[in-house]
């Protein structure tokens, strides 16, 4: 009869140690090879692959563990940043220039003047998109204009909102012709001189007529003659007061900057984000409504700049309400609207 010796015990258990670690690899492996070919990826070289291949271990783990431990009431998924560290990530996808706010300024939008400021009446949940005042989501690739996307966003909304057509509007226009001293096209910029400068042209065009190119280009003066869309001006809803973004939110779809450098966010797939993502107002994005869910936890739907495949296909919600004024990554710090 034979028997296992404790060193055939050993032998054995490391042989499947190691079987087991082979296998894993090999179906990571298999897993990134299939999300590059998802995501139309190719690298340089072997050293390149590899180098990759260890950072999208290493993210594929962190949001492993971050879903195992279930009671964040949203998860995580690889999505186009899987090959990419944190600093990747926001470097290369972000506004870049940070949007600054001084007390002078934040003191300043509650004496602007704000038209929702008597609004009594708000319904229990919004949703633009129900209403027709919402393009699909689009994507801003490797070019740091979400500045250009979110003006776009609501300026399409307040635009159906009083015309009763949804017209895609250029952010193209908007990359290549604005141009202040802190607003520059794929290096970021900031949808207040995006607003102006459509207010000063007197509209904005289309984006068949000013397709998206997702690299900075010369201002086509003779494209940007179109004009199919426009507003007025702008207001800022006051800062830091959820109640007073509520009423806005509830009359047209609103631009905000937001903190979007966490690596939660970075790799949001669905549920409602209420994690502490801090202030540091790095990106801009749309709300474009509101509600609560089947567990009473009340959001805000936001409409992003990064295709269909982050998110909740393009999506995201985040807690609404919260304790903190400058709500869930800083949202409520600085929301902008058009007005028509
Ligand atoms: C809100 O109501 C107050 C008091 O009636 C009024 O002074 C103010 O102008 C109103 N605000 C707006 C934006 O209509
Ligand atoms: C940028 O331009 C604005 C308005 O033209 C001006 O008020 C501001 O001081 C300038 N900022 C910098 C950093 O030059
Ligand atoms: C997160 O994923 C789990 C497992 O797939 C699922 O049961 C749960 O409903 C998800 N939660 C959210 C908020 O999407």
């Amino acid at each position: 009869m034979y028997c296992f010796n404790q060193k055939n015990v050993l032998t054995l258990f490391y042989i499947l140690t190691l079987w087991t670690s082979l296998v894993t690899s090999n179906k990571l492996l298999e897993k990134h090879e299939q999300w590059m070919e998802e995501h139309g990826k190719f690298y340089k070289d072997a050293a390149e692959k590899e180098k990759r291949f260890q950072i999208f271990k290493q993210n594929l783990q962190f949001i492993e563990s971050f879903n195992a431990a279930g009671d964040s009431g949203f998860n995580l998924s690889i999505n186009q940043f899987a090959d990419q560290t944190n600093d990747e990530y926001k470097a290369n996808s972000l506004n870049g220039q940070k949007k600054q706010l001084t007390d002078v300024e934040m003191e300043a939008t509650e004496k602007q003047v704000f038209r929702y400021e008597n609004v009594t009446h708000v319904p229990a949940s919004m949703d633009w998109r129900e209403r027709g005042a919402v393009t699909p989501i689009k994507h801003q690739h490797h070019c740091g204009s979400c500045w250009a996307f979110a003006t776009v966003a609501a300026t399409e909304g307040i635009n159906q909102i009083t015309t009763g057509r949804l017209v895609s509007l250029s952010e193209q226009e908007l990359v290549d012709c604005v141009k202040t001293n802190r607003t520059d096209g794929c290096n970021g910029g900031y949808a207040e001189d995006a607003y102006e400068f459509i207010v000063k042209k007197g509209g904005i065009t289309s984006e068949a007529k000013y397709s998206y190119k997702r690299v900075d280009g010369k201002c086509n003066i003779k494209k940007s003659s179109y004009t199919v869309a426009n507003i007025k001006g702008y207001e800022n809803v006051p800062a830091n007061n959820e109640k007073a973004l509520l009423k806005a939110v509830a009359n047209q779809p609103v631009a905000v900057y937001i903190a979007s450098g966490k690596r939660a966010f970075q790799f949001y797939s669905s549920g409602i984000l209420g994690e502490d993502c801090g202030i540091e107002l790095d990106h801009v994005v749309t709300i474009v409504g509101y509600g609560t869910n089947d567990n009473g936890v009340k959001y805000w739907l936001v409409k992003n700049s990064w295709g269909t495949k982050w998110g909740e296909k393009g999506y995201v919600k985040f807690k609404r309400d919260i304790h903190a004024k400058e709500g869930v990554c800083g949202l409520a710090m600085f929301p902008t609207y058009p007005i028509a």
